[in-house]
Formats: structure tokens, sequence, C-alpha cells
């Protein structure tokens, strides 16, 4: 047993647009070196698409734990980690962990998604952790007057969230050490609220879903054509000609707004703005109080 626990070795793959994924997977990864577990962290950021179909998986394989950190965007697998996931290499014994952050809104469907992905491919999900973060789409805009509650999301992930990390990682490497180690089931990472789960099945969120957060488009009158949203853009989709201009399929993360000096990046779609709002508060009423409940969890 004290030989397998030294050889251990562990790899994160991680995608971060807005930077709450990556504080989680930095205490998975401090943990796991607590743990004396070998691990490297591959962080998808700046990769543009073409890349992430084409990923190098000797980049993290071989290893005897993978650990996919990655946030929800529009209730699923945000899409860079989706790819990853679908492209994955089938394994006859592969264990795996999750980590997923959302912005206290509905973890959705993108556990249960991701758990099915690595299912089809051979890993076994040993444990996986749905941690509450700051919103990282438009509800952390101050100037927008729909804000359900801000404070559901805002200053997480705090020093609870990171214990969930400790305890997660913990779990899955006491797991690990066992020679069956019990396996996360679907039926445990299923949506929380019965609407949620309908909705997700609907036809029209199937069609509109994953498109419906509002997105971002560049004003020219503003523009001081600095460069600072090309190298901002986690998936590599904006080039500089006169001006930036868009190259490729935009996730809506909203980097490019944050870190423009300008304000020549704005959002778009006011008519989602206020769907979205209206449906955030009804996802919210659910369960009487506001959110899941707990807003963070550890499933081991
Ligand atoms: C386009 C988009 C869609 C999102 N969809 C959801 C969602 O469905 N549910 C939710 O609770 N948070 C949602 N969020 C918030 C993010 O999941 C949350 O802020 C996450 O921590 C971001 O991770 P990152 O900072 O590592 O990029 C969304 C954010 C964006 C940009
Ligand atoms: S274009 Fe802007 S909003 Fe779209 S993916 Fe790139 S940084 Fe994010
Ligand atoms: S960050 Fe703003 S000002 Fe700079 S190039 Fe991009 S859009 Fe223009």
């Amino acid at each position: 047993m004290e030989a397998r626990e030294r050889s251990l070795r562990a790899s994160i793959i991680l995608c971060s647009p807005h930077g709450n994924t990556l504080k989680v997977a930095e205490a998975a990864r401090k943990r796991l070196c607590d743990l004396g577990v070998h691990s490297l962290m591959v962080n998808l950021a700046g990769r543009g698409w073409d890349a992430l179909r084409h990923f190098d998986y000797s980049e993290v394989l071989p290893a005897d734990l993978l650990i996919f950190a990655f946030p929800v965007y529009a209730w699923r697998i945000v899409k860079p980690m989706e790819i990853i996931l679908t492209n994955l290499p089938k394994s006859s014994n592969g264990s795996a962990g999750m980590l997923v952050t959302y912005g206290g809104c509905t973890s959705g469907r993108a556990l249960m998604q991701a758990e099915e992905l690595l299912s089809d491919k051979g890993y076994a999900t040993l444990g996986a952790a749905k941690i509450v973060a700051s919103h990282s789409n438009i509800l952390e805009d101050d100037s927008y007057p729909l804000i359900p509650d801000p404070d559901v999301y805002r200053n997480h992930p705090d020093g609870r969230d990171m214990e969930a990390v400790n305890i997660l990682i913990t779990g899955i490497i006491d797991k690990l050490k066992t020679t069956d180690p019990p396996r996360i089931t679907p039926a445990q990472l299923r949506p929380q609220f019965g609407l949620v789960r309908l909705m997700l099945r609907s036809p029209v969120y199937k069609r509109y879903g994953p498109s419906f957060p509002p997105g971002v488009r560049l004003d020219t009158g503003r523009c001081i054509r600095c460069g600072r949203c090309v190298t901002a853009c986690p998936v590599n989709v904006i080039e500089m000609d006169e001006y930036p201009r868009r190259i490729g399929e935009c996730i809506k993360c909203h980097n490019c707004k944050r870190v423009c000096p300008a304000g020549a990046i704005v959002s778009t779609g006011l008519w989602r703005k206020i769907v979205f709002h209206f449906g955030l508060q009804k996802i919210h009423e659910l369960p009487s109080v506001k959110g899941e409940k707990p807003m963070t969890q550890v499933f081991i």
C-alpha cells in the first residue's frame, strides 16, 4: 500500500475563463501535494477551438487520477471542457474526479453530464464537488438593475468552499487506495430541482439553452486599439485587424469586456437579460430559500 501511495500521479485539467475555477484547482493541487500525490495541472486557457479539438492527451496521461475542473455555463459543462471530455481516450479502469464552480443560480446538469461522458470512456467518477463562486456573466455587473441577490454568490469561493475542496481530494485519494473504490452514481449528481430537470429535457432548452446567456459586441467608436481583449480571450477568438475582430465561436465569458479600458465592449441581448433574470428568480424561489442547498457540496 505504501508503495502505491508514493507512486500515485494525478493530472488536473482546468478550464477557468474568469479565474474562480483556477482558485479551487490550485487548492486541489495543494491538497494533493500535502497528501504526497504527484500532480500536474494543465490549463486550457488561450487554446483556440482547433487546439482543443486536437488536444494531446499525453500532456495529462498516464495518470492514476484525472481531475476535471471547470465552470457551469448555461447549466452545462463549459464548451472547451466538454470537447476535452468528449474526445478523452477510452480507459479500461480510469479514475476521475470533478471540481465544478457555478455562479449561485444552478449547477444544472453539468455534474451529471460530466459523469456520463467519463463513464462512456471507462472512467469511474470517485468524487465530485460543486463550488459556489462569483458569477462571471452579466449578473456580477453592478450597473445592471435586475440582479436577483448578488450575496448568494459574491465573495465566493470562500474559506469554507476551499475546505470542501480539501474534503473532496482527501476522499478521492482515500478511495484510490482501496482495491474496488465505490463510484459516484448519476443519481447522486442529478439536478436538484424537478423543474430544472424538466426544463433540461425540453426541446426548447436543448435548442436555445446553451446560446441563452448574453454575449458581447464591439463599439468601434470607443475602441483605442490597445489589444488587451485579444490576450484576454480564453478561446483565442479575437484577432486584431484595424479593430479587434471575432474569428470564431464566443463562449460569452465577458473577459474582453472586463479588461477593456475604453468601455468599447458591451453586453448584448437585453431581452435575454430580462428573461434570464426572471428565470433565475423562479429557480431561486423553488426551494423556498434562494439557490441550491447546500450551495457548495461534496459528493464522495
Ligand atoms: C456564459 C455563462 C454562463 C453561465 N451559466 C451559469 C449557470 O447556468 N449557472 C450558474 O450558477 N452560473 C453560471 N455562470 C457563472 C459561472 O459558472 C461561475 O461564475 C464560474 O465560477 C465561472 O468560473 P471561472 O471563473 O473559472 O470562469 C455562467 C457564466 C457565464 C460566463
Ligand atoms: S470574445 Fe470576449 S466574451 Fe467571447 S470568448 Fe472571447 S473574451 Fe470571452
Ligand atoms: S480592449 Fe477595448 S480598447 Fe482595447 S482593443 Fe479591445 S475593444 Fe479596443
